[in-house]
């Protein structure tokens, strides 16, 4: 949510390598962008409403230059117009900033700030740290500036500054990712997320919340915000590869992610048997252990309390991040958490860590971006391994998740070599499964249904999560109204929602919800419904029939697949951008 980027070397096109980097982190925030630079000890500040994705830097006349922020928003304080979008400025651009995060007493500074004379042009929270900083740097330098302000703020922050009389960047975090790339020759970046910069360099430093980092003419320091101590940091060497970043030729991120399942649930499988068994001992040993995620993350959770119950013989509780803190009075320091999370940086499960960890609560984090502050935070890592997932709508890591709960359930009755037996297997047949044929016989539906106005997915037991993740999936990208059902429900409400032709989703394994989920088909089509049977056998209630391989207990891995590719299709048949749905963000920082 919100990208920030930074340059600062020996390059002198600061302003376009920004630009660039900025592209790169639009799926943190698309709403509008900007960017400053130093030109001859001026800083020139540039921002408009839209997508950077659709600039042409050629167009905008940069200056050489040196060092450059900038900002991609997602708009959270403020609406979004051209004054509202970063980087924020003194009256006269002396100081300029960009911030990702909530400084939550905003309006206590605002009001003191203006009662001293200063005018904050935008409604937005970020523009009063310029100003708190612009107050002290009347007596103090920059950095001792900087170092004041940030005491007096509260909230999230990731914030990267700029001097017009000062060549140092200076840049701090508390709750919003912010790391540091370090190029050749005393070559600087500093972003939200890897990715941003790995055009240039793969070695990072990963700053800790109340981290600053200052950097001055090619020397980078890094100090405690708290008690201004330097901080030594490693300088870390990591395995992306800039392909595994980028679209390749592929129209957008949502179908190249879709079609890495090929490969990803094979990488979620290979892991650390320690780990896996050092996980499974914890749920066995816990006076309660809860699932804790949000959004799709936590519809795999929700598959998961299935799983465990089926395999594990285990009751497992699910909470939403939002949510968890009204739980806590349950809490002990036998109680297990393990939070799911893509980018690790939700806001929601981090506080919910935070709630946890108050009542020494142990934390497990299946993750996917092991640099974030959950995987820091937490006291067991298990990587999910899906590489980079740009698609605001999460695809390829929402199927590892579930690989690794299966493994985990597996693994807590003594059998994680069945468990990775299944899972192998069930990796083969996606790969066999994913292929053109398979997406146009999905084509043709997403054609017969691209204008309806309502369709309805139902499911039962380990596929009722499925029927809605399957919802969040068509909502967020195809923005048709849909509604996912526990396959027994419908009969006592939402059935009355069907009219002729409504299409419905039915996931119809073969397991023990088989027959019933046959007999909800039929009710629903003997009320109009238009049956869409997501199986591996065809059966006469269906007017459409997806065929998907028998996989047993990893079925929720396999059901979700065409239905993530039906989204996806429907989203470009009615127009609208997959990669970046309207009013959404990767990665929600906020609460
Ligand atoms: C929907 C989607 C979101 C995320 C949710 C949690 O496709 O991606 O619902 O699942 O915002 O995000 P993470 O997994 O990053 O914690």
């Amino acid at each position: 949510m919100c990208g920030v980027f930074t340059y600062y070397g020996p390059k002198t096109n600061a302003g376009e390598i920004v630009i660039q980097g900025l592209k790169r982190l639009e799926y943190r925030g698309y709403d509008s962008w900007g960017i400053a630079y130093k030109n001859n000890d001026k800083i020139n500040i540039y921002k408009q409403v839209g997508k950077i994705g659709e600039i042409n830097s050629d167009d905008l006349d940069l200056k050489p230059s040196q060092v450059a922020i900038g900002h991609s928003r997602w708009a959270t304080h403020g609406g979004v117009t051209q004054i509202n979008a970063h980087p924020h400025s003194t009256e006269n651009n002396e100081i300029v900033l960009i911030h990702n995060g909530i400084f939550e007493n905003y309006l206590e500074l605002k009001k003191q700030l203006e009662a001293k004379g200063h005018i904050i042009k935008s409604e937005t929270d970020t523009e009063i740290f310029a100003h708190l900083v612009q107050e002290h740097n009347q007596t103090q330098d920059f950095e001792d500036s900087v170092k004041l302000a940030l005491k007096e703020v509260e909230g999230r922050y990731a914030v990267v500054l700029m001097h017009e009389k000062d060549n140092k960047v200076i840049a701090a975090r508390k709750g919003s990712p912010l790391i540091v790339g370090v190029g050749e020759n005393n070559e600087y970046f500093i972003a939200s997320d890897i990715p941003a910069f790995l055009p240039y360099t793969n070695k990072v430093i990963y700053l800790d919340d109340n981290q600053m980092v200052i950097i001055d003419n090619g020397d980078l320091k890094v100090l405690n915000t708290e008690t201004h101590e330097e901080v030594e940091k490693r300088i870390i060497e990591i395995d992306w590869d800039i392909e595994s970043a980028e679209k390749g030729d592929f129209p957008h991120f949502m179908i190249k992610e879709i079609m890495e399942q090929k490969d990803t649930l094979s990488r979620a499988i290979n892991q650390d048997p320690k780990t896996i068994e050092a996980v499974a001992h914890e749920i066995k040993n816990a006076f309660g252990t809860y699932l804790v995620a949000c959004g799709t993350a936590g519809k795999v959770c929700m598959v998961g309390e299935y799983l465990f119950s089926k395999i594990a013989k285990k009751h497992v509780n699910f909470s939403f991040g939002s949510e968890f803190p009204y739980h806590k009075h349950f809490l002990t320091d036998k109680t297990l958490m393990i939070c799911i999370s893509q980018s690790g940086e939700t806001a929601d499960t981090l506080e919910a860590i935070d709630v946890a960890k108050k009542k020494n609560v142990k934390v497990v984090a299946i993750v996917n971006v092991e640099s974030s502050t959950m995987a820091r935070t937490a006291d067991i890592v298990i990587p999910i391994k899906a590489g980079p997932e740009k698609a605001v709508a999460s695809t390829k890591a929402t199927t590892a998740q579930m690989a690794i709960l299966t493994l985990l359930a597996y693994a807590c009755n003594g059998g994680v070599k069945h468990g990775q037996q299944l899972l192998i297997e069930t990796a083969g047949k996606i790969n066999d499964m994913l292929n053109p044929r398979y997406e146009e016989h999905i084509m043709q539906l997403a054609k017969k249904i691209k204008d309806v106005e309502s369709m309805y997915i139902i499911g039962r037991g380990m596929n009722y999560p499925i029927a809605l993740e399957s919802a969040i999936k068509l909502q967020e990208v195809s923005y048709i109204h849909a509604e996912g059902f526990a396959g027994g429900e419908l009969k006592h409400g939402p059935i009355a929602l069907i009219t002729d032709g409504t299409p419905v989703i039915a996931f119809v394994p073969n397991d023990d919800t088989k027959s019933d989920m046959i007999s909800n088909a039929t009710e629903v089509k003997a009320r109009g419904g238009y049956i869409i049977g997501v199986s591996p056998e065809n059966h006469p209630v269906f007017d459409y029939w997806i065929k998907v391989p028998d996989c047993k207990d990893a079925s929720p891995i396999v059901n979700i697949i065409p239905i993530q590719i039906l989204s996806y299709q429907l989203a470009v048949l009615r127009q609208n951008n997959p990669d970046m749905p309207r009013n959404l963000a990767k990665s929600v920082t906020v609460k």
